[in-house]
Parts: structure tokens; C-alpha cells; sequence
């Protein structure tokens, strides 16, 4: 029998959805895999892939994960040998998307290699102290306007130093974030190759429809509802909440920034 993923919470009537999930949820949740095809996302991925480090018996969480594109990286560059990978994320609809993967990893995940956690970021993690070597989250962080009680820059300070905590020392933190000032509307127009693929007709809706979603995260970006800051200011924001080795690079169109860096010993 194929081994099954472990899921912690079953899928959820809609009726109950907070804010954040519905915006996340059933509309953006079912177009957002198309977002995978596209060549800026690719090379998103490309720069995630070099940074990340994950080695035999290790134990890495993705925090944010969507469709599940970096538990794919993960899982790959650590050839399954990965002690254990966790991937955790607001919706359910998400979620199913990544179960949908899995079955394709190769080598096959044993039961309960792969966890999937359904976890609002706007709390604390529910993880223990140094209980991970790595820690990844894309296009999220920056995305999450309360946490345990802070708002805005502060409730991104709370999180660092969240993932922190969960952090072995030494371990590794990479992760990425739209830039200050993004214009996705460039995203959009270095897709070109996908929206137009003559085989995948279905991007030609996809692509506007994401490009719609896009510019509603860049407008609560220029609201200061999210947090897309100078990268200057999210390194000094890293080093204070324990961080060290931090190295950036560029990608998605150059509308986003991943950073790589290390948990600081105490
Ligand atoms: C832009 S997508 C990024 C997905 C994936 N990391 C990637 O790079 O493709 C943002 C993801 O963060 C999740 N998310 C948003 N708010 C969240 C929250 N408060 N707690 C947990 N996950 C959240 C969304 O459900 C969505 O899957």
C-alpha cells in the first residue's frame, strides 16, 4: 500500500474561515499551483535550492509551504533521507494540493516521514525548542500581520525570533519575501512564456488571476499591512532576533529577496 502522509486536521466547512484563510483558501489555493509553471517562480525555487543545506537524519519544517513546491527541494536535495520534513500552512486547500504530490517523491516517503501541520503563523508554533536543523518559508512571513499579540514589524520580530527558538544552533534559516516597493505586475510580464504555452490554454485564465491576487498583496504592502521592508532593515531585524551568516540574493523577477543565514550560538 502506498504510504500515506500524516495530515493533522481534516479538511474544514468553509463557513468557519478566518480572514486570512479565506484569502488564502479555496479561489487563490486553486489557481496558485499554476504560479509553479512559471519561468520567475522557477528560478525562485532554483535560488531556494542552492541556499538550502538538508542532510541524512535531519529534521526541516517549511513554514507557509502552499502547493508544496519546497518540500519537493527539500526532499530531493536531501535524497529522502531526511529524518523527518514538516510542512505547515494556513488552509486546507493548500494542504491537499501538497498531498497530491507526495505519492511522486522518489525515493517513497515512509509513514510519518512527511508531516503536514495545519497552523496559523499568527500563533505560536507549536514545535519545541531546537527541534529543527532547517527551516524554510517562502512569500510568507512577511504576509502575517499579527502574532501572539504584535502587529505589523513587531509581529515579524515575534516570528523570527520564533523560528529561532525552534532552531538548533548553527542551523539553518532560509527564507524570502517580496521587496519593498514590489511591482508584480513585472512577475506577470516575465511569465509570458507560460501564460502562452499553446499546450496549457488554462494559463491564459491562470495567469491574469494570479496577477490579480499578486496586486492585492502588493497594495496591504503599501498599506504597511504587510511587511515589505528595505533589505537592509530585515538584516538588522535577523541579527537581533539571533541570526548570523546571512547571505541575499535576488530572484522572481527581481521583485523578491531570498535570504540564507544561521542560528547564532547563545
Ligand atoms: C504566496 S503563498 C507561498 C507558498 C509557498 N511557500 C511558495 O513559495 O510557493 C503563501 C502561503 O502562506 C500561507 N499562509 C498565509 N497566511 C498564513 C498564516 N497565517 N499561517 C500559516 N500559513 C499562512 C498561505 O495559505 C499560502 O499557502
Amino acid at each position: 500500500m502506498q504510504n500515506t502522509p500524516t495530515y493533522a486536521k481534516a479538511s474544514e466547512g468553509r463557513q468557519n474561515l478566518s480572514e486570512e484563510e479565506k484569502f488564502w483558501g479555496p479561489k487563490y489555493g486553486s489557481i496558485y499551483p499554476a504560479l509553479e509553471e512559471s519561468e520567475p517562480y522557477q528560478k525562485l525555487l532554483a535560488q531556494i535550492e542552492e541556499f538550502v543545506d538538508p542532510i541524512q537524519g535531519e529534521k526541516w519544517v517549511d513554514l507557509g509551504t502552499g502547493s508544496g513546491a519546497l518540500i519537493d527541494i527539500i526532499w530531493n536535495k536531501s535524497k529522502g533521507q531526511i529524518s523527518q520534513l514538516v510542512a505547515l500552512d494556513l488552509t486546507d486547500v493548500m494542504l491537499e494540493h501538497l498531498k497530491r504530490r507526495l505519492p511522486f517523491l522518489k525515493p517513497e516517503p515512509r509513514e510519518g516521514q512527511i508531516k503536514l501541520i495545519k497552523h496559523d503563523l499568527s500563533k505560536r508554533l507549536p514545535f519545541e525548542d531546537e527541534e529543527f536543523d532547517g527551516v524554510t518559508a517562502s512569500l510568507v512571513l512577511t504576509y502575517i500581520e499579527n502574532h501572539e499579540g504584535q502587529k505589523g514589524i513587531e509581529a515579524l520580530k515575534a516570528l523570527f525570533s520564533e523560528v529561532n527558538r525552534i532552531l538548533k544552533t548553527h542551523a539553518q534559516f532560509v527564507w524570502t519575501t517580496p521587496k519593498y516597493k514590489v511591482n508584480f505586475t513585472k512577475v506577470f510580464l516575465a511569465s509570458w512564456k507560460a501564460i502562452l504555452n499553446p499546450k496549457k490554454l488554462k494559463n491564459l485564465y491562470y495567469g491574469p488571476a494570479i496577477l490579480r491576487y499578486a496586486l492585492k498583496i502588493q497594495k496591504k504592502g503599501k498599506k504597511g499591512d504587510y511587511q515589505f521592508l528595505p533589505e537592509e532593515q530585515f538584516i538588522k531585524i535577523l541579527e537581533n532576533a539571533g541570526f548570523e551568516n546571512i547571505k541575499v540574493e535576488h530572484s522572481f523577477a527581481k521583485q523578491a529577496i531570498v535570504f540564507s543565514s544561521t542560528k547564532k550560538q547563545k
